[in-house]
């Protein structure tokens, strides 16, 4: 029997899953770690927690499966995309890492985007240059902490940073490369034109494998930490997006994932590397070869029902503490009880946003409150209006040429029925459910098949072990409805920007 081992090193912890080839999940294990904000906007944390939490949730899964280091065939690593790891000539890290999140480097970008030149950052790497990405972090370090930027002889991506205690060896792979502002996406090479223009030394970056290729082999002292063998091949990987949408199946044109976690992403796989001309979804490069994925990123989906529970649903949550249910499910069925809004629109900006305007300032907001509006009014209204930031996304992508032929909804939100009927209806477009819902986990597990030969490519691993579980159809009438509602949340981000802008700038002053 093959076992197959994919690491998710997340922003909040790392989650392990042991699977065989079939897909059937034999143990999961999570291990969580503090994030770091040593002043308002920065986010770090200390790679040596994600160290930790991988030892431990490796002999976690093989404990708990009763499964011994000779039996894992192979692992795959994922993580949280951007971030930074410096490492100086001992592979020592030099200072915390700076993550994805981190809102500190916006000279940076501007330096980068005049230094290269806005045309050449783009055709290079597809994508603007933006706070969170790589690059602009390595030049925030040369700015502002040269005593470390001299110490400097690696720079490497977080899963990458726990490939290298695994194997010995400086690697990354395409997905997660595309996310630096270094990577030629169309070309999948580093972008020798922007590392020369901005002065990063070439000899700092890892190798760049495809996803499913080995990458390296797990060395005698992490056999010895993690109880796997020596000469386990560990495969590129993916960056959660692309190992997420290897997870969801995402890998034919027409397959298009809908997630919604805290964020809420649409992922679409592409044959070439297609863009949207205002730049307002990124173009990346997928863990399957030779092949890309465009995804649209909205900050604040599940973050939007989590702050609504938060905020005005205590008694949900008393009651499901003492049932034992989750509050989630009281919130969705008091949405349930009322037929529709009544002209309640909600914009779901409560943390700015990204896709599809890349706008730290937005702010949420109830528009059309009246006597008549009652808490499940307010609940559905948030429902409604996470489905029409999703649909922003469903938008561009059409417009961009992208085949919409089946939508599969993933995730948190995914489990509420109410929530993907609703999704449906103001998205048009059916939304089906599959049999696995593991995450990038799962994807860089069947990554892993692939590369040590299981399965032949990467659709035929997701073929043979993900499904379609069942779909829910939009209803005619409702689409109609939403229509028009869609038309008033799309004039009310223009008519309110400006607004949103003059607030910021009075909270600024408190
Ligand atoms: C992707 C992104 C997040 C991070 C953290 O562009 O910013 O998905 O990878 O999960």
């Amino acid at each position: 029997m093959g076992y197959l081992l994919g690491l998710d090193v997340g922003t909040t912890g790392t989650k392990t899953l042991l699977i065989d080839e079939s897909g059937k999940v034999f143990a999961r294990a999570l291990a969580e770690y503090p994030l770091l904000s040593p002043r308002p906007n920065w986010s770090e944390q200390d790679p040596a927690h994600w160290w930790q939490a991988t030892v431990a949730t490796i002999r976690q899964v093989m404990a708990a499966a009763g499964v011994s280091g000779s039996e894992v065939s192979g692992v795959g690593l994922s993580g949280q995309m951007h971030g930074s790891v410096f490492l100086n000539a001992g592979d020592q890290v030099i200072r915390p890492a700076i993550l994805w999140n981190d809102q500190r480097t916006a000279a940076q970008c501007e330096w980068i985007t005049e230094t290269v030149g806005q045309e050449t950052v783009v055709a290079e790497t597809c994508n603007p240059v933006l706070t969170g990405f790589q690059a602009p972090k390595i030049i925030w370090l040369r700015d502002n902490e040269p005593e470390n930027y001299e110490q400097v002889r690696k720079v490497l991506l977080p899963k990458d940073y726990v490939r290298l205690l695994l194997t010995g060896e400086y690697a990354t792979e395409v997905s997660d490369a595309s996310g630096t502002a270094l990577f030629n996406v169309p070309e999948r090479r580093w972008s020798e034109l922007i590392l020369q223009r901005t002065g990063i030394p070439r000899e700092w970056l890892p190798e760049v494998y495809e996803s499913p290729e080995v990458s390296g082999y797990i060395s005698a002292a992490a056999a010895a930490a993690t109880g796997l063998r020596e000469g386990t091949p560990v495969v590129g990987g993916g960056g959660d997006q692309a190992a997420g949408g290897v997870g969801n199946g995402i890998v034919d044109t027409g397959v298009v994932s809908s997630t919604l976690g805290t964020s809420g992403v649409v992922f679409a796989y592409l044959d070439q590397p297609l863009m949207d001309p205002l730049l307002r979804t990124h173009t990346f490069c997928h863990a399957v070869p030779g092949k890309w994925h465009v995804m649209g990123v909205m900050l604040s989906a599940g973050g939007s029902l989590r702050w609504l529970r938060d905020a005005l649903c205590q008694t949900e949550k008393d009651l499901a503490a003492e049932t034992g249910r989750d509050p989630y499910e009281y919130m969705t069925e008091a949405a349930g009880s009322v037929r529709s809004s009544e002209g309640l629109i909600f914009l779901p900006y409560l943390t700015g946003e990204r896709s599809p305007y890349p706008n730290p300032n937005a702010k949420g907001v109830f528009f059309g409150l009246t006597m008549r509006h009652t808490k499940p009014h307010l609940i559905r209204a948030v429902l409604e209006g996470v489905a029409m930031g999703m649909r922003d996304q469903f938008e561009i992508m059409k417009a961009m040429g992208v085949e919409f032929r089946q939508v599969r909804a993933s995730g948190g939100g995914a489990r509420s029925r109410l929530w993907r009927q609703i999704q449906a209806d103001v998205t048009g477009e059916a939304h089906c459910t599959i049999n696995v819902d593991e995450g990038p986990a799962f994807g860089v597990a069947l990554l892993a098949g692939v590369g040590c030969g299981l399965f032949a490519s990467v659709p035929e691993a997701c073929h043979a072990t993900i499904s379609v579980a069942d779909q829910l159809l939009p209803d005619p009438d409702q689409v109609a409805r939403y229509q028009g509602y869609y038309e008033i949340y799309r004039l009310l981000y223009r008519q309110l920007e400006g607004t949103f802008d003059q607030v910021q700038a009075l909270v600024e002053r408190e």
